[in-house]
């Protein structure tokens, strides 16, 4: 599809927040010089706090500055294209910034095209889709697009709510779901090498796979991010959306053909056909106090902002099974947590092992199943493990491995928002998630979070605990750690 980028007005919602600051103006700045698009796109921001055209610019400056850019290469984009409408606290905000908006399009000869970036709380949503749409901005002679952020929605019915509520004002096709996780380069790369690439799409079924573990790692705590995370927890934080999109990916079927609709049609149907999660598969944990590269870290319930007694849980390790014809039997286990020894995401998919050893009286006969571990990040590639004779007698079995690095390739990658951002301005939507998918992941997730999971705990710097590793012991397996 061929995709352009119209003159339009990118307002932001939240402005002034971290969001807006650490990744929305870097990376919209650094796609619209890299793009060429500079003089197609006015930014006005849009935050409650009284700051002006010029204190939005300064505050933005900085910003800027402290990603990386130069304050002589930003300074002109900052005094022409941005600007700052404060929403205040009255009932009448939002049609003072349609009148503002309705100025700066004709100030800038915009034909009403128009993205809504809510870079809000997810408590906001709801206010700022009803602000947009009751004071008439989602109508204009232009085209429209709003912007969400994740999580969309807090649970089933949650979602549901959000979802027909923006319907009630956009289309679908005006609609762009964000998980920043479908704008990594590596987890786009997940289509290319599955379906670009025979060797490996022939051997992606449960004929040839025994199982497939998805680990997102991070060693960070919970930063200062206490409001949210004390009440979101890992399972509406990361395995809602970002561990259900690569297991989507990693799972699916070829779409018919390489478009938005066709893709997403093929993800939802693979969270579709997994069978209700029981709760023996799933393990809950929170961090207590440990070390992370050498440096004590407290515990969880002593993090700032955090209740004494919290039991949300900041690790989650489960096992599913997918229902169709290509991974009946193959079970997936997906497991996230903050606080574990290092940042890493990746899928470790496991070969079945050969049917026989004909080398036994020769040798311990410790074949090792052919394994493929993709890394998503932060060294970003793969590695085959195959396994080879040793040299010389007796007869020795060693693994080994090929392995590709796209830094070694490509050099650094862009970061996920820069690709994301640009496709919003061109609206293409293939990276962004649907309705239907939303809904689906809720569907298959809301479960748990209705049962009363006990939550097991893990020393900070660990793996996660004991019951995790149970859960694959039981199977007759471990994990594999990065
Ligand atoms: C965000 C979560 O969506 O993803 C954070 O809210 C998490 O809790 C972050 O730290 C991880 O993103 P990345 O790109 O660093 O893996």
């Amino acid at each position: 599809m061929d995709f352009s980028v119209d003159r339009h007005l990118f307002v932001i919602l939240g402005a002034t927040g971290n969001l807006s600051f650490l990744k929305l103006l870097p990376s919209l700045y650094r796609v619209l010089m890299e793009k060429n698009l500079k003089d197609s796109c006015q930014v006005l921001g849009v935050g409650t706090k009284d700051l002006g055209d010029e204190g939005f610019r300064e505050r933005a400056r900085e910003a800027l500055k402290n990603a990386g850019l130069s304050p002589e290469e930003i300074s002109d984009w900052c005094d022409s294209c941005l600007h700052y409408q404060s929403l205040g606290k009255t009932s009448q905000g939002y049609s003072k910034l349609a009148e503002r908006i309705k100025s700066l399009e004709a100030d800038h000869k915009i034909p009403g095209n128009r993205i809504f970036y809510l870079a809000l709380p997810p408590s906001l949503f709801p206010t700022a889709m009803e602000g947009i749409g009751e004071s008439g901005l989602s109508q204009s002679p232009g085209w429209i697009r709003i912007v969400i952020e994740k999580p969309f929605g807090s649970d089933l019915s949650s979602s549901r709510e959000l979802n027909s509520l923006a319907r009630r004002y956009f289309d679908e096709s005006q609609i762009f779901r964000i998980d920043h996780y479908l704008g990594k380069e590596t987890v786009q790369n997940l289509l290319i090498f599955r379906f670009a690439n025979t060797i490996f799409e022939s051997l992606w079924n449960r004929d040839r796979i025994e199982s497939m573990q998805i680990t997102m790692a991070e060693s960070i705590g919970i930063e200062e991010r206490a409001r949210y995370y004390d009440r979101a927890g890992a399972l509406r934080d990361i395995v809602q959306n970002h561990l259900a999109q690569i297991l989507s990916l990693t799972a699916m079927e070829a779409p018919a053909v390489f478009e938005a609709d066709s893709i997403r049609d093929e993800k939802v149907k693979v969270l579709r056909s997994i069978p209700p999660i029981r709760m023996d598969d799933v393990v809950f944990a929170q961090y207590e106090k440990g070390q992370i590269k050498n440096k004590a870290v407290r515990s969880y319930r002593e993090e700032p902002g955090v209740a004494p007694d919290s039991s949300t849980e900041t690790f989650i390790a489960m096992k599913l099974e997918i229902d169709n014809w290509r991974w009946q039997g193959v079970p997936f286990y997906l497991r996230t947590g903050k606080r574990l020894p290092r940042r890493n995401t990746q899928i470790v998919v496991n070969f079945r092992h050969p049917p026989i050893c004909i080398f036994k009286p020769h040798s311990s006969c410790q074949i090792q199943s052919n394994r493929l571990l993709i890394t998503l990040q932060p060294d970003e590639g793969f590695h085959l493990f195959f396994d080879v004779k040793e040299p010389e007698e007796p007869l020795r079995l060693k693994t080994e491995s090929l392995h590709f690095h796209y830094k070694d390739a490509f050099g650094p990658l862009s970061d996920a928002y820069q690709t994301l951002i640009h496709d919003i301005l061109k609206g293409d939507q293939t990276l962004f998630v649907r309705a239907d998918e939303v809904e689906t992941s809720w569907e298959l997730f809301t479960p748990l979070l209705e049962k009363d999971m006990p939550i097991f705990s893990y020393e900070a710097g660990t793996w996660g605990p004991k019951e995790a590793d149970q859960l694959l012991k039981r199977d007759g397996r471990t994990w594999i750690n990065p």
